[in-house]
């Protein structure tokens, strides 16, 4: 069904078509503003649950967007959720969602392995012109790209959780992207309504790069006793000004994706001390702690 609701062309002007694969906290946002943009998306998840919880979860944002934009007329509000909604389709099945896509946008799990097997499938099945990219946090393009054939039309996309809120958008190129592909990239944040900035194909690209050591210090401040979570927490707020302490914001993002980084970066530098495993982050993952979308992490929700 969602086949249908692709517009026809063959070539494309411009980003009309746009596939998310990964519908978890990342991708149920992406997806969120691409369709608020007015664009035809197409959610991918290989766990149907993970739709189902998307969908939801996507309806529950864009009612505070619209609450926000057209506060004093429901009729509005409706509409807005009701076309939001109405442009996205959900599917299982990556081949089949991306043959009419004129970007896909990957926001799997941050597992450099799982991402290549589906940046193959994803490359088989799609338009030679369609362009292909990556939220990742903390890989590098060259390595998460390293088996497409065409590494031209391949670029990164970086979000920042909540997608609908954050103003941000990362644009990343490696060294093969083309200049048509960042140029259309960037056109197409600037259609979501994000402000770009673009970086080259560095590990955590500009903000992960600063912020992701940030939270990793802190995490060795409390583990060596030195002050507890809730203090570091409000330190950080009230003495450096950031809305969330670093704890509060693990627990935001996710603890098994920051345990990705963490160990991924450990792997590609296993001397730097801020990267080596931390107890407690390894703990609490594997209790299945992973956050605020577990119902607890470092802290309970
Ligand atoms: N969807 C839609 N709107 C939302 C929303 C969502 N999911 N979450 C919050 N909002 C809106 C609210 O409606 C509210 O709007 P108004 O103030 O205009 O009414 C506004 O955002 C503020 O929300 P709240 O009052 O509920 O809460 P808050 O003031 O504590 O803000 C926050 C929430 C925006 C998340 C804020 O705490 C914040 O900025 N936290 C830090 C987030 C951050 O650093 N993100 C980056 C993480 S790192 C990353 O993403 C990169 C990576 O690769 C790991
Ligand atoms: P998440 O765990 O909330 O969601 C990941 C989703 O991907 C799950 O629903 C899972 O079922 C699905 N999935 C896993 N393998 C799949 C496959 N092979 N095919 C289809 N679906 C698959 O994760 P998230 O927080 O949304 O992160 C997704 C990506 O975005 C990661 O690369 C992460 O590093 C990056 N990122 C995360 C944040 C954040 O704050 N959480 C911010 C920016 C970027």
């Amino acid at each position: 069904t969602f086949a249908r609701s692709f517009s026809a062309t063959a070539v494309r002007n411009k980003v009309n078509n746009v596939t998310v694969i990964g519908a978890g906290l990342m991708g149920s946002g992406i997806a969120q503003v691409s369709a608020n943009a007015k664009l035809n998306v197409v959610l991918v998840d290989s766990n149907e649950g993970a739709l189902k919880k998307a969908h939801s979860s996507i309806e529950s944002s864009i009612k505070r967007v619209a609450k926000k934009l057209h506060a004093d007329d429901a009729k509005a509000q409706e509409k807005l959720v009701a076309e939001t909604i109405g442009k996205i389709n959900t599917s299982t099945n990556v081949g089949d969602s991306v043959k009419n896509a004129d970007l896909v946008i990957e926001a799997i799990v941050e597992n450099i392995e799982i991402k290549r097997k589906l940046f193959a499938q994803v490359e088989e099945a799609a338009r030679k012109d369609t362009l292909i990219t990556t939220n990742t946090s903390s890989l590098r393009l060259e390595d998460i790209g390293k088996n497409l054939k065409d590494k031209t039309r391949f670029g990164g996309l970086h979000f920042f959780n909540p997608v609908p809120v954050m103003k941000l958008l990362e644009v990343v190129r490696h060294t093969e992207t083309s200049d048509k592909t960042f140029n259309e990239l960037v056109d197409y944040g600037k259609s979501v309504g994000k402000i770009t900035v673009a970086c080259k194909d560095t590990p955590g690209f500009i903000v992960n790069r600063l912020l992701v050591p940030y939270m990793f210090e802190a995490l060795r401040l409390h583990e060596r006793g030195d002050a507890s979570m809730k203090d570091i927490d409000i330190a950080m707020k009230l003495g450096a000004g950031y809305p969330m302490g670093p704890f509060e914001l693990g627990d935001y993002v996710g603890l098994d994706t920051c345990k990705f980084i963490m160990d991924g970066w450990h792997k590609q530098y296993p001397d730097e001390p801020a990267f080596s495993p931390s107890p407690l982050l390894n703990k609490l993952v594997d209790a299945g702690k992973t956050g605020r979308k577990s119902g607890e992490g470092f802290y309970k929700y």
